[in-house]
């Protein structure tokens, strides 16, 4: 009774009718002595827009400012939004709201330390992106432009799509239990789309960076990440492909 004091008229209207939906949202703060719990939210989703972002949104304006969630773009073009719903790492914003399940259950990406709620501690996944040199190293001293004739550029086609959102790699078992070395699905793809770009000229050394039996040979080819990837991308694939390059060389 005490949440549903605070839940706006529509919602109350709404409960007991097809348009409600339940969303049990993961809650821990480390500024609370507590241990991870859960809360529920009725939405009505007729008052509500039409993915699991909006209605985490419209509980954070009516119901739980306290409630802490990344998000940016709302678009599927930003990866900021990312988190586990209904068992699946997805982008919150691409996710609809409407399913089959009366209840909604959201977590944050697993295997992450959790800041807050939804919202992962990504510096280790980010200190990963840097490890792999993710700009354009050419060396030739060219004033002008770096063209690439169209075959070139379409081999770039099913990567540079990539917005990193780590739903690959919190969902590649070798990333659970490795990722102080391994490097996971989503910085091996951006890996691959540097040594796939033709105007870069620094292959070598890319490749050294990647060798041994850790950073990249710790992918056992699971293929969860390529069947999370909320943009359709395989980096399982080009993984396959990094390892192609390094046993052929
Ligand atoms: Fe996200 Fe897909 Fe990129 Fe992985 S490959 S970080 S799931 S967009
Ligand atoms: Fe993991 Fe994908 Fe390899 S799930 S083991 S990175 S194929
Ligand atoms: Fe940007 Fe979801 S808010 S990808």
């Amino acid at each position: 009774m005490k949440l549903l004091k605070k839940i706006s008229f529509q919602t109350r209207q709404a409960i007991n009718s097809t348009d409600l939906k339940f969303i049990r949202v993961y809650r821990w703060s480390p500024s609370h002595q507590e241990k991870p719990y859960f809360s529920v939210y009725p939405v009505d989703q007729k008052s509500c827009g039409p993915m699991v972002l909006d209605a985490l949104i419209k509980i954070k304006d009516e119901q739980d400012s306290c409630i802490a969630f990344r998000r940016s773009c709302r678009e599927g073009i930003c990866g900021s939004c990312s988190m586990n719903i209904n068992g699946i790492n997805t982008l919150a914003c691409l996710h609809p709201l409407k399913t089959n399940f009366n209840t909604i259950t959201i977590y944050p990406l697993p295997h992450m330390y959790i800041l807050k709620d939804l919202v992962p501690d990504l510096s280790n996944f980010y200190a990963q992106y840097k490890y792999i040199k993710p700009w354009l190293i050419n060396r030739t001293q060219q004033k002008k432009e770096h063209l690439q004739s169209e075959k070139d550029r379409a081999e770039l086609n099913g990567i540079y799509e990539c917005i990193l959102c780590a739903c690959c790699s919190a969902s590649c078992p070798s990333y659970w239990w490795n990722n102080d070395k391994y490097l996971g699905p989503a910085i091996l793809l951006q890996a691959y789309r540097w040594l796939a770009d033709s105007r870069d000229a620094d292959t070598g050394n890319r490749l050294q960076l990647l060798k041994g039996k850790s950073k990249l040979f710790k992918c056992h080819t699971i293929m969860n990440c390529s069947r999370t990837c909320p943009k359709s991308l395989n980096p399982g694939k080009a993984i396959a492909s990094i390892k192609h390059n390094i046993n052929n060389k």
